[in-house]
C-alpha cells in the first residue's frame, strides 16, 4: 500500500512540474508566476481541489506522441475566495505555451459545466499562445465548445478573465464573452492577430504592447475593465473585486458586516458643488462618501473617465455605481461613456445588485465625430439598459439634468424607483444661455434683453423645484444626508419585484 501511496504522490508532483524547472524559471525571469502559484494566490490558503490533473492530449502528428506532458497547459479546479465557493482555471504557458488542444479544452468545458450546475463564479487566468497547431481542426472544435458554455452561463454566474501573459487567436474570444477583463501591466496583450500577421496583411509596424497591451486595452479599446501593476496586486484585487458580486443570479448581493453606520452624515457633501456652475468637481468623493468604509471597486477607471462605475456597499450589501464625472468632458456623456455606463448597468441587473446614480450632466456630446461613431445607437444602449431594470434604482442628481441626458440617468419615467435631487439641482431642456439663444433669438445683439431673459430662465428651470412640483423627484435632499436617504431607499426596495412581458430576449440596439 505504501509503494501504492508513494507512486500517487510522485504522479502528482510530476503533473504539478507543468514544463519542468527551465521553463519555469524562464517564466519567472519573465516577471510572471507560474499557473499553480497564481491559483494559490486567488484561493483562500489551501483550499484549491484540482480537477483532470493526470491529462493528456490525444496527438500523435508532428511528433506529439512522444511528448507528454500531464494537465495539458491548463490547471483547473475549485476553492474558495473568503469562505465562497470559486470555479477557477489558469492555463500553464509552461506547457505548450498553453495553447489550446482538445483534451485542454475539455477541461475547461468540465469545469464550466461545474461551475455552472454549483452556480458558482468562474475566473479564467490566460497565458497562452492560441490553438496548439500541432492539433488544426480538434483545437478549432475545443474553442467552440468553450465559447458556448460561456454564453449559456452569461448572466447565470459572474465570469471573469485575467489576462497574464500572451492572450492571442481562439483565446480572446472566450474573454471577450465573459463578464469583465482584467489585464497585468506590461506582461499581457491580447489580439486577434499578432505583430507579425499585422505587418504581412497591412504593413504596419507595431509591438505586442502597442497592439495589444493593457495601455491599448484599458485605455482606447476598452476591451479591459482595468490593468494592475503585476501578478499578485492583479490577483489579490480579483479578490476585492469577488467579495462585491453574487455567486449567481438568483443568490441576492453577498452581505459583509460593516461597522459604517447607516445614519452617518457627511457635512462636507454641503460644500461639493462649487458656486460656478461651469466648475467641475470630483463625483468620486460623493460616492466614496457615501459608500461603507469609502470602499469602492471602480471599474474601466482609465476609459471614458466622464462616466464613473464600480461597486460600494450600503449596510454590508453590495450596490452598483453609476456617476456623471464633472472633472472630465464636464461629464458629458458620449459614445464611450454610454457603451461603459450601459454594459455595466446590465450587469448588476442580470445579478440582482441595485444601482444608485449620481446625475450631473450637461447633456450628450454635439459634433460629427459623435454622429459618425453612431452616438444614437450607443446613448440609446444605456437608456435602454436602465429602462429594463428590474433591480432596485435610486438616482441623485447633484447638478445639471439636461436634456436628453436627463431621461437617459435612471430617471423616474424609464423606471428609477426613488428620485431625489440637491437643492443645487438644474432639471431643465438646456442650459440657460443655449435656451435664451434659441427662444429669444430676436433680442441678441440686446445685451440687457439677453441679461434679463437669461436670469428669468434660470430662476424659473435651473433649481429642483420645477421638477418636484410636479413630482418627476421625490424630495430634495440635502447633501449631507445622501448616504442615509440612499441607505433607507435599498432597504424600502430590497424585496423590489417587477413583473416583465414574456418574451425570448430583447433586442438591445448593439
Ligand atoms: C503549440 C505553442 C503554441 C501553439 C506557443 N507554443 N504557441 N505550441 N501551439 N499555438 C510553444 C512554443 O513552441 C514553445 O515551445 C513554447 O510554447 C513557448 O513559446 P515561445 O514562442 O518560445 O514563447 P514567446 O517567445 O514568449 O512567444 C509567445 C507567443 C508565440 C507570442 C504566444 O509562442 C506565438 O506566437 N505562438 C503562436 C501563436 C499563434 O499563432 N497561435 C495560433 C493562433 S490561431 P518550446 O517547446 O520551445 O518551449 C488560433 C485560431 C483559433 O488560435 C480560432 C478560434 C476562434
Amino acid at each position: 500500500m505504501k509503494h501504492i501511496l508513494e507512486a500517487l504522490d510522485q504522479r502528482r508532483a510530476g503533473a504539478k512540474k507543468g514544463g519542468g524547472d527551465k521553463r519555469i524559471e524562464a517564466q519567472h525571469a519573465r516577471g510572471k508566476l507560474t499557473a499553480r502559484e497564481r491559483i494559490e494566490l486567488l484561493l483562500d490558503k489551501g483550499s484549491f481541489e484540482e480537477f483532470d490533473m493526470f491529462v493528456e492530449h490525444r496527438s500523435v502528428e508532428f511528433g506529439m506522441d512522444k511528448t507528454k506532458i500531464p494537465g495539458d497547459g491548463v490547471v483547473t479546479g475549485w476553492g474558495t475566495v473568503n469562505g465562497r465557493t470559486t470555479f477557477v482555471f489558469a492555463k500553464d504557458f509552461t506547457v505548450f505555451g498553453g495553447s489550446l488542444s482538445e483534451t485542454h479544452a475539455l477541461k475547461i468545458t468540465k469545469l464550466q459545466d461545474m461551475a455552472l450546475k454549483a452556480r458558482a463564479p468562474i475566473i479564467g487566468l490566460y497565458d497562452a499562445g492560441g490553438a496548439r497547431i500541432q492539433e488544426g481542426v480538434a483545437a478549432l472544435a475545443g474553442y467552440s465548445y468553450v465559447f458556448r458554455r460561456n454564453v449559456i452561463a452569461s448572466g447565470v454566474i459572474p465570469q471573469i478573465s485575467v489576462i497574464m501573459g500572451p492572450c492571442a487567436g481562439g483565446d480572446v474570444y472566450s474573454p471577450a464573452m465573459t463578464d469583465f477583463i482584467f489585464m497585468v501591466k506590461n506582461t499581457s496583450y491580447m489580439f486577434v492577430t499578432g505583430p507579425d500577421v499585422v505587418k504581412t496583411v497591412t504593413n504596419e509596424v507595431v509591438t505586442a504592447e502597442e497592439l495589444g497591451g493593457a495601455s491599448v486595452h484599458a485605455t482606447k479599446s476598452s476591451i479591459a475593465d482595468g490593468a494592475f501593476s503585476d501578478d499578485v496586486e492583479t490577483l489579490l484585487q480579483m479578490r476585492r473585486l469577488l467579495d462585491f458580486l453574487p455567486s449567481n443570479n438568483t443568490e441576492g448581493v453577498p452581505e459583509w458586516p460593516s461597522f459604517d453606520d447607516i445614519e452617518r452624515t457627511e457635512e462636507s457633501l454641503d460644500t461639493l458643488i462649487p458656486a460656478n456652475p461651469n466648475q467641475p468637481y470630483d463625483i468620486k468623493e460623493l460616492i466614496l462618501k457615501v459608500v461603507d468604509e469609502g470602499d469602492f471597486f471602480e471599474l474601466a477607471d482609465t476609459f471614458a473617465k466622464n462616466i464613473v462605475t464600480g461597486f460600494g456597499r450600503i449596510a454590508g450589501k453590495t450596490v452598483g455605481f453609476v456617476a456623471n464625472q464633472p472633472m472630465v468632458l464636464a461629464g458629458v456623456l458620449d459614445s464611450d461613456a454610454s457603451r461603459k455606463a450601459a454594459r455595466f448597468v446590465r450587469f448588476c441587473d442580470a445579478f440582482n445588485i441595485p444601482i444608485v446614480t449620481f446625475v450631473d450632466v450637461p447633456g450628450f456630446l454635439p459634433g460629427t465625430a459623435q454622429e459618425y461613431g453612431g452616438l444614437i445607437k450607443h446613448g440609446a444602449k444605456l437608456l435602454f439598459a436602465y429602462s429594463q431594470c428590474t433591480v432596485p434604482l435610486v438616482t441623485v442628481i447633484t447638478r445639471k439634468a439636461y436634456g436628453g441626458a436627463f431621461d437617459v440617468m435612471a430617471s423616474k419615467e424609464i423606471g428609477a424607483d426613488m428620485n431625489y435631487a440637491w437643492p443645487t439641482a438644474q432639471i431643465a431642456v438646456m442650459g440657460a444661455k443655449g435656451a435664451v439663444e434659441i427662444i429669444f433669438r430676436q433680442d441678441i445683439g440686446d445685451a440687457e434683453k439677453i441679461a434679463a431673459r437669461t436670469k428669468e430662465y434660470e430662476d424659473r428651470f435651473l433649481s429642483p423645484f420645477v421638477a418636484a412640483e410636479r413630482g418627476y423627484i421625490d424630495d430634495v435632499i440635502m447633501p449631507h444626508s445622501t448616504r442615509k436617504r440612499i441607505a433607507r431607499a435599498l432597504a424600502m426596495l430590497k424585496d423590489k419585484h417587477v413583473d416583465v412581458p414574456m418574451k425570448k430576449h430583447d433586442n438591445i440596439p448593439l
